[in-house]
């Protein structure tokens, strides 16, 4: 049985990774300081409560176990406060992610999976984007991003060190079992805060800017489930395992949709009334992101279960009802 780290496993992304890799019969070992993430999100594996900037931290945990390979996804990721605050995101994203490379090299651990953004492209120049696409991120979140790929070429060419950089366009959805979702502190993420107004945990929600240069003058992404986005990990995963070589790939379903058509599918999904108010445009965000993800197709035999963004909101819905309802009940005693 192969061991696999996986940091940040508590996290939205992480959670469900782990569900799918002790499904896989991997052996997991999570490593999480809890600062995005929640413990009952981790359904089996060993938990280590810690942090990748504690080096003395990360010594112990590669002494105590033979890791096969690491999952990283302990990032943070809100584009607007890395511009604001780019330390934190250099500190985290950058510094404490080189000293779990060092971990690795240091013991011998040779495979590494990288949660990577469609960040790292900067403003779009073509569409749909595809790996080879240029790299201009346009902020501190998708520069460290970028950092850590540049990196890991060097890393491989050195130390053997053979990594996937996954490039995620939007990632949304819940667990299609109902055992996981979406959970930020703050929300800041179209889906969720769009399913909050639906079931009234908050009163509405608000567009940022409608005079985009797009059909409906908002903005327009490539939401990709969270159960493909963890397959497209698996099947890099075990790649790697068997001897590939370090690669990216960009990770979206290839169709892109605006802010006004998510809300429209949601009110359809939900059946309820969402109470929109008209914003500002949002600092950051380019008016367009569409993934080409052929190469993941081609290459790892990628096949996206659930691309439609009906079935996305619907998986989403089933989760923030669960919530709604429990907060409900807390409400209520
Ligand atoms: N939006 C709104 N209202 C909201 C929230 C979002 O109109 O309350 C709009 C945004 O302006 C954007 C779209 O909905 O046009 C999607 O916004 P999200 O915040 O859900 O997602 P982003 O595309 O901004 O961010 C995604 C990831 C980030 C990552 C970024 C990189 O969720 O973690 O892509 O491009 F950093």
């Amino acid at each position: 049985m192969k061991t696999i780290l996986v940091v940040g496993g508590a996290g939205y992304i992480g959670s469900h990774m782990v569900k799918m890799l002790l499904a896989a019969d991997y052996y997991v070992v999570i490593l999480d300081n809890l600062s995005g993430g929640y413990r009952d999100a981790i359904l089996g594996g060993d938990f280590v409560f810690g942090d990748i900037a504690d080096r003395q931290g990360l010594e112990r945990l590669f002494s105590g176990y033979s890791f096969d390979a690491v999952m990283h996804f302990a990032s943070f990721i809100r584009v607007g406060e890395s511009v604001q605050n780019p330390r934190k995101y250099y500190q985290n994203n950058l510094a404490a992610t080189l000293n779990l490379l060092d971990a690795m090299v240091t013991h011998d651990v040779k495979t590494f999976i990288f949660s990577s953004s469609a960040a790292i492209f900067g403003e779009p120049q073509y569409f749909p984007l595809d790996e080879k696409h240029p790299k201009q991120p346009i902020n501190p979140y998708g520069l460290s991003k970028w950092f850590i790929e540049k990196i890991l070429v060097d890393y491989d060419q050195a130390y053997g060190l053979k990594s996937v950089c996954l490039r995620y366009f939007n990632a949304a959805g819940a667990d299609p079992d109902g055992q996981l979702g979406e959970r930020h502190d703050p929300e800041t993420h179209l889906i969720p805060l769009v399913l909050e107004a639906a079931s009234g945990r908050r009163e509405s929600v608000m567009l940022y800017g409608q005079d985009y240069d797009t059909p409906d003058g908002t903005c327009i992404r490539d939401y990709i489930h969270i159960h493909d986005l963890c397959q497209a990990h698996l099947l890099a995963l075990e790649q790697l395992l068997t001897g590939a070589d370090s690669t990216a790939y960009n990770l979206g379903n290839g169709t892109g949709f605006s802010v006004k058509q998510v809300i429209d599918v949601a009110k359809k999904v939900t059946g309820q009334s969402i109470s929109v108010v008209m914003g500002e445009r949002r600092k950051g965000d380019p008016a367009a992101l569409v993934a080409d993800s052929k190469r993941a197709q081609a290459v790892l035999g990628w096949r996206p279960k659930y691309a439609g963004l009906a079935t996305i909101i619907a998986h989403a819905w089933q989760w923030e009802k669960r919530y709604a309802d429990s907060t409900m009940e807390l409400d209520n005693m």
